[in-house]
Formats: structure tokens, C-alpha cells, sequence
């Protein structure tokens, strides 16, 4: 591979979250305002792989910076997984002439990426794209704001019902090893409990919050459990509290997918827009095996040896304030 750079491929990879539109549009338009050349590799590493690649001017991203989903559509390799599948995307990248790539993902697309980058050396920039908000090197992950405004608005929804009836409500959110979204739509919806994968509660505590609740008589309960909840999902909780009382008119709502779909909001989409301009301002100014990540308000770049791998920790300060205002 050349050192200088001409041509970018942008590709996203692994769950797709709302925001990445912007992302690629900030890419295929920075390459342009930089006169270098974009390429859209095609579902992820799966395109790569067969070489499902073609030219993203800055015509090409018109119109999507307000859409969810991605243009150029994501999936998760299991090829990409082994050596001889990485070659096969190498030769593709080579045939096309691209010399960096700009990979929009999450943890899955990371590991992928640096495995690739170790073995080949390609320049490449991480954004990160994912609704967990789960890495480390970043404050927020595109599609996190999104994807948490969903939860709570389906959670003031479920809240009228819950109420109208006197009834507990198990709200799952997604997240199977992070509690972000669960953490904080909780606090946003006014759950009077949030099970989070990331924390040691046994289901008696759980069971002894909501048992307090029904001294205090609080007319209606929502607990919002993170899918990766160590204690049980949703519905095994209901189960469980049902099996312990018949206090309770239990009903459950897993929210899923539709979590990662829709428009993205405006700080989704300024952070794309920001993140994807660093990606190539990064790569031109020789920053290479980075992710790009906004610390305080700041684009940083932490290498991927710094970052990958690293739970992005759920802040003490929330864990806190979701407990002192469920009482
Ligand atoms: O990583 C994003 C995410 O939405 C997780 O929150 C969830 O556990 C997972 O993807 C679901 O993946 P899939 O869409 O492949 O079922």
C-alpha cells in the first residue's frame, strides 16, 4: 500500500444504529471538500470479502443524513472471522486501488478491524457506531441519543397504561453487556428500578425496592432491565415476582428492535457529522489505527491498542441518582 492517500473505502459493520447515515454522508463529503476519492464497501466485511464496492461521491450521500439504517447496509462476517476470508478482502481492497479504510461500528467491527490492521497494515479509523454506547475511548457512540430517546418515549407510553391499571411493568431495553441505554432512559422515564448487567443486584434487592414501593403505595412500578441483566430478562423477572406475590398485576414489554431504527436526533447527527469529518482530517494529518471518540465535548483519536476491548464504564454519578429518585 502507498503511503500517501488517494482513495477511502467507508463500510458499516455489526448492528446498525441511527446516525450512521450522517456518518457516511460526513465521510463521502470530506473526501470531496479533501479531493480524495470514497469508495461504499457494501455490507460490512461481507462486501469487502466480495468486493461489493463502488464509487460514494458527495452527490451520492444527498438525502440520507435525516434517515436511519444505513445506505450501505451492515451485516456481521463470520468469513471476515478467519485469515483466509481477511485476505480475500485484502485482494478486493488492493483491486480497487483503496488505500485507508473508515470503518463505521462496534465492538465486533473493532475486533475485526484491528485484527485486519495488525495483519495488513491498511490506514484505518474506527467511528464509532453503535447504539450500546459500550467503548471506551468515546463519552458518546452514534445512535446512543437515538436509540435512549426511543426507550423513554415508549416508556412515558407505557407509563400511562401501568398507571391507569396500577400495574408493574418489566420495560427490557437492549444491551447485552451494557447498561447505557437501561441507566439513563431509567432515570429519564422515572423507573422505580433499572437492572443493568454492569451491577451486582441480587433479585431480592430487587424484590425488597419493589416491596417498598408497595408500603409507600406507589400506585404503579416500571423497571427497566437491560437485555444482559445477570439476574434474568424481563419476562424471568415477572415470573419470579409472580411466583413470590400476588400483590403485583405484572405485565412485560421488551422494546427490541425498534430501538435501532428511525431518524436520528440532532446530536446524533452532529455527532456523525463531526466524527466522520475527523476520520478524514485524521487520516490526512497521518492518524492511523485510531478511533476517532469526543471526550468532553472534544474529537479525540485513542489508539486501538488503548481502547479496544475496554467496557465503557456506566458513571457511578448515574448509577446514584436512578436509586436516590426511585424512592
Ligand atoms: O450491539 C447493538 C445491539 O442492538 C445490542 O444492543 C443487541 O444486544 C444486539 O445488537 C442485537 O443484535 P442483532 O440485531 O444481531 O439481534
Amino acid at each position: 500500500m502507498s503511503n500517501k492517500i488517494l482513495k477511502v473505502g467507508v463500510f458499516t459493520s455489526g448492528g446498525d444504529a441511527p446516525g450512521m447515515n450522517a456518518a457516511i454522508r460526513a465521510v463521502a463529503r470530506s473526501c470531496a471538500y479533501y479531493k480524495l476519492e470514497c469508495f461504499g464497501i457494501m455490507r460490512g466485511y461481507e462486501g469487502m470479502i466480495d468486493g461489493d464496492i463502488a464509487p460514494l461521491d458527495a452527490r451520492a450521500v444527498g438525502n440520507i443524513l435525516q434517515r436511519g439504517g444505513t445506505v450501505l447496509k451492515s451485516a456481521r462476517s463470520k468469513e471476515f472471522r478467519t485469515p483466509e476470508g481477511r485476505k480475500k478482502a485484502y485482494d478486493q481492497l488492493k483491486r480497487h486501488n483503496i488505500d485507508a479504510l473508515v470503518a463505521i461500528g462496534g465492538d465486533g467491527t473493532f475486533t475485526g478491524l484491528h485484527k485486519f490492521y495488525e495483519e495488513y497494515q491498511v490506514p484505518s479509523i474506527l467511528i464509532p457506531g453503535t447504539i450500546d454506547n459500550d467503548l471506551s475511548g468515546t463519552d458518546y457512540t452514534i445512535g446512543y441519543d437515538t436509540a435512549t430517546n426511543t426507550a423513554v418515549e415508549a416508556i412515558d407510553k407505557i407509563r400511562d397504561t401501568a398507571l391507569s391499571h396500577n400495574r408493574l411493568f418489566f420495560i427490557e431495553v437492549m444491551g447485552r453487556h451494557s447498561g447505557y441505554i437501561a441507566i439513563h432512559a431509567g432515570i429519564a422515564g422515572g423507573a422505580a428500578s433499572v437492572v443493568i448487567p454492569e451491577e451486582t443486584m441480587s433479585f431480592d434487592d430487587l424484590y425488597k425496592i419493589l416491596g417498598e414501593g408497595q408500603d409507600t403505595e406507589k400506585k404503579s412500578n416500571l423497571v427497566v432491565v437491560a437485555e444482559g441483566s445477570k439476574i434474568g430478562d424481563a419476562h424471568t423477572l415477572a415470573k419470579k415476582v409472580a411466583e413470590r406475590s400476588s400483590y403485583f398485576d405484572i405485565k412485560v414489554t421488551v422494546l427490541g428492535h425498534l430501538q435501532r431504527g428511525g431518524s436520528p436526533t440532532y446530536f446524533d447527527r452532529v455527532l456523525a457529522s463531526r466524527m466522520g469529518v475527523a476520520a478524514i482530517e485524521g487520516l490526512l494529518n497521518g492518524e492511523n489505527g485510531v478511533m476517532v471518540g469526543v471526550k468532553n465535548h472534544d474529537m479525540v483519536y485513542s489508539s486501538f491498542e488503548t481502547v479496544i476491548g475496554k467496557h465503557h464504564e456506566i458513571d457511578a454519578e448515574s448509577m446514584r441518582i436512578a436509586k436516590i429518585l426511585s424512592i
